[in-house]
């Protein structure tokens, strides 16, 4: 909801618990008085009048003592009395660079309107949206500032339109979808870093006078960073502290910053990346940020997860399935990588469905000649002799073993020997008259051309229409180098990055239409596009390549601080390790795969017959709990989450079950074993664990007895059920 005060000068954008405030000055400049904690108000404009003002910084507009760069801003631009970090650059055509913004106008209205081209939450009752406009009176151009109010959600969505009024052409060389001005410095950063195989382990650092900058220029968000950022309280830990976090949803290149000035205020802002991207904006024509969801908690990092994990459950994710329980599936990749024929694929699936799994994917190797990663992508034809037939006969014999058929597929994709690279050589991105990088043996195609973007809808409606698919794994297994499009003009060159998402984008947003009913899960070697943008069309992704229990402790921990465990594909895979050679017991690897959405991906044809009895029994019992895992509130245990120790709970929707795992990294000599205090209980209420009967202030205060670790990487499990008594 959005609450005017002092005349409509101050905007109050207020969710359940939280406040943000923005205040016109008589200048027209927009400033951010207030983040943080639900205030009740009548007048907020003292805040700007009390800011103190230090010396050596320009006056602004003549008048003695104003200095922008003393004060909080929304929209900081380039060229004017504020030498911090801009929020925007535009240039002009008669070069200049001097944008020089004030205030014009605002709406108020309920409901929020869809981005165009772009991932928009839209969904979720109660929505109020405010849009500030202001302007460049000298260039005409203007600039709206667009926050949404998810009231019940405690979020706060916010995303930035810059209009050319002028009849020449503006250039934009930066854009940000949100800037925040704090009036002080006294803050950690916290962020998901990492690479490929080990992606989102959170960073915490404290910050100082200086920028602290993320940013991803691969072309997609990226393993290294993902597109968030915190600011927490000194103190913060899981379950207490202030933390103001951003996220963005987007799939490409983005910057986040953190820059501490030199009287302790601290400009936090992200956007799309301005590295190697310039947008030519025509006459009439408007650009669109992508948004960035505004959280804060003043209950630190568990309550921040709460409720980024509702909001995206039930907001973000448009899929049919978000709110489903997700099927266990068997994925073939590390069980047979590319060695593969219908044999072998009809027995992995006929193990599987003995142990109750409900779907069978079929990972890289079944198209073109495919046997390794030198040919094929592009060419979205069944290899019938690989299949021993054809794709929908084997999706036949699948589906009568009891198990829903899903594919994977790399539509982004092109490999040099195909018949799409020799058909269309022109729709790759690469700089003519260079030779253009392989990577993996593959070249990107150039989604920001359209014909590129069509060729994929139809190649992959024709698949969907076809055969029976119940999932696909889209997966995108390079990032993108020799940056240049021959479909777009010598102008438009430094648009690539972001007219290539905004070409993917349109292509999910056609095919999930499309195929309502198909699960579609998000791949990028991985978690390298593990974002909202994503999120939005697919309701899960695969977590890591990294399938070692130990390894995703960190990996998933990391992950669920933003995104919901539902959306985590988390699977048992075989001993040793194929990344890293580790031997983990089964009882663990499932306890930790446990933590999101459940499948396996080993050969179950060379389990034991004990280790079958163990997945089946895992099987079972994870149906049983799926709902609570995938549906309910995680909490991590922090007091006993340590380097060496990881607990979670999982709370189910009524709160009446509680799913709780712990896993040790490393046993250690003459330890005694300790006890696992458990959250979110009804003190009062009466719970069974096993065969004891506890209360909730008992579970909550005293603990679960854990076992004495007699070796490295154990793990333990609870089921805890409320009873009457
Ligand atoms: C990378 C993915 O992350 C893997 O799970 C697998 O699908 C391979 N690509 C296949 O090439």
């Amino acid at each position: 909801m959005v609450e005017l005060l002092d005349n409509q000068r101050t905007f109050h954008i207020q969710v359940k618990h939280t406040s943000l405030v923005l205040h016109v000055l008589p200048t027209g400049h927009v400033t951010v008085i207030y983040w943080g904690k639900r205030l009740e108000s009548k007048s907020l404009a003292y805040v700007i009048q009390d800011i103190g003002r230090a010396s050596y910084i320009s006056d602004t507009d003549g008048i003695k003592d104003f200095k922008l760069e003393q004060l909080p801003q929304a929209m900081p631009t380039h060229g004017n009395s504020d030498l911090r970090t801009p929020a925007l650059v535009l240039e002009y055509a008669d070069g200049s660079r001097i944008t020089n913004l004030r205030y014009k106008d605002f709406k108020v209205y309920s409901g929020k309107e869809r981005l165009p081209g772009m991932p928009t939450i839209t969904s979720g009752e109660e929505v109020e949206t405010v849009e500030i406009l202001l302007e460049d009176y000298l260039q005409q151009v203007t600039v709206k500032l667009i926050f949404s109010a998810f009231y019940e959600y405690n979020a706060i969505t916010q995303s930035v339109v810059v209009t050319n009024l002028s009849k020449s052409n503006v250039t934009i060389e930066k854009v940000v979808s949100s800037n925040i001005d704090f009036l002080d410095a006294a803050y950690d950063v916290c962020y998901l870093s990492g690479a490929w195989g080990r992606e989102t382990h959170r960073q915490v650092r404290p910050l100082s006078q200086g920028a602290f900058l993320l940013d991803s220029k691969r072309g997609a968000s990226g393993h290294g960073q993902n597109p968030f950022l915190a600011l927490a309280d000194k103190q913060a830990n899981e379950n207490s502290g202030s933390i103001y976090s951003m996220n963005m949803v987007y799939s490409g290149n983005f910057q986040a910053i953190a820059e501490v000035d030199m009287h302790q205020n601290t400009r936090m802002q992200m956007g799309i990346n301005p590295f190697d991207f310039a947008w030519q904006l025509v006459p009439q024509e408007s650009f669109y940020t992508p948004e960035t969801v505004l959280i804060y908690s003043d209950q630190g990092y568990n309550q921040l997860s709460a409720i980024y994990h509702r909001f995206y459950r039930e907001c973000l994710m448009k899929s049919s399935h978000a709110e489903k329980v997700r099927p266990v599936l068997i994925n073939n990749w590390e069980a047979t990588y590319f060695d593969f024929d219908k044999r072998k694929l009809l027995s992995l699936a006929k193990e599987a469905a003995d142990c109750g799994i409900e779907l069978f994917v079929l990972d890289d190797g079944w198209f073109g000649k495919r046997s390794d990663t030198t040919t094929s992508l592009g060419d979205w034809q069944p290899n019938h002799q690989k299949l021993g037939g054809s794709l929908s006969g084997l999706i036949e014999e699948i589906g009568q073993l009891g198990l829903q058929f899903g594919l994977w597929v790399e539509p982004e994709m092109v490999s040099p020997d195909s018949e799409l690279y020799r058909a269309h050589p022109d729709w790759i991105i690469q700089v003519a008259g260079r030779d253009p990088q392989l990577a993996r043996h593959q070249y990107v195609l150039d989604l920001a051309n359209p014909a590129v973007q069509n060729y994929l809808i139809t190649e992959l409606s024709t698949l969907l229409e076809k055969e029976n698919i119940a999932y696909i794994k889209w997966d995108m297994n390079r990032n993108i180098t020799d940056s240049g499009s021959s479909y777009l003009a010598v102008a438009q060159q430094k648009e690539l990055s972001h007219r290539y998402i905004l070409g993917l984008y349109h292509v999910l947003e056609i095919l999930t239409e499309q195929f309502p009913e198909v699960l579609f899960e998000s791949c990028a070697g991985g978690g390298g596009r593990y974002d909202p943008g994503m999120l939005y069309y697919m309701p899960q992704t695969w977590t890591s390549d990294d399938t070692d229990a130990i390894e995703r402790l960190p990996i998933q921990s990391g992950t669920s601080l933003i995104y919901p465990p539902i959306s985590m594909g988390c699977h048992v895979s075989a001993v040793p390790n194929h990344q890293v050679g580790r031997i983990t017991s089964m009882d663990t690897r499932g306890i930790v795969a446990m933590q999101g959405n459940l499948g396996y991906e080993l050969d179950l044809t060379q389990l034991s017959t004990e280790e079958k009895l163990l997945v089946k029994e895992q099987v079972v019992q994870y149906k049983e709990i799926r709902e609570i895992v995938q549906l309910g509130q995680l909490i991590r245990l922090t007091e006993i989450e340590n380097q060496n120790q990881y607990a979670w709970l999982y709370r189910s929707k009524d709160a009446t079950a509680f799913v709780v795992s712990f896993v040790q990294v490393l046993a250690r000599a003459n330890t005694v074993p300790k006890r696992l205090k458990l959250a979110g209980l009804d003190a009062k209420a009466y719970y069974q664990v096993g065969e004891r009967i506890c209360t909730g202030s008992e579970l909550m205060s005293i603990g679960l007895k854990l076992d004495k670790p007699i070796e490295d990487y154990a793990g333990q499990r609870w089921l805890v059920k409320k009873i009457e008594k």
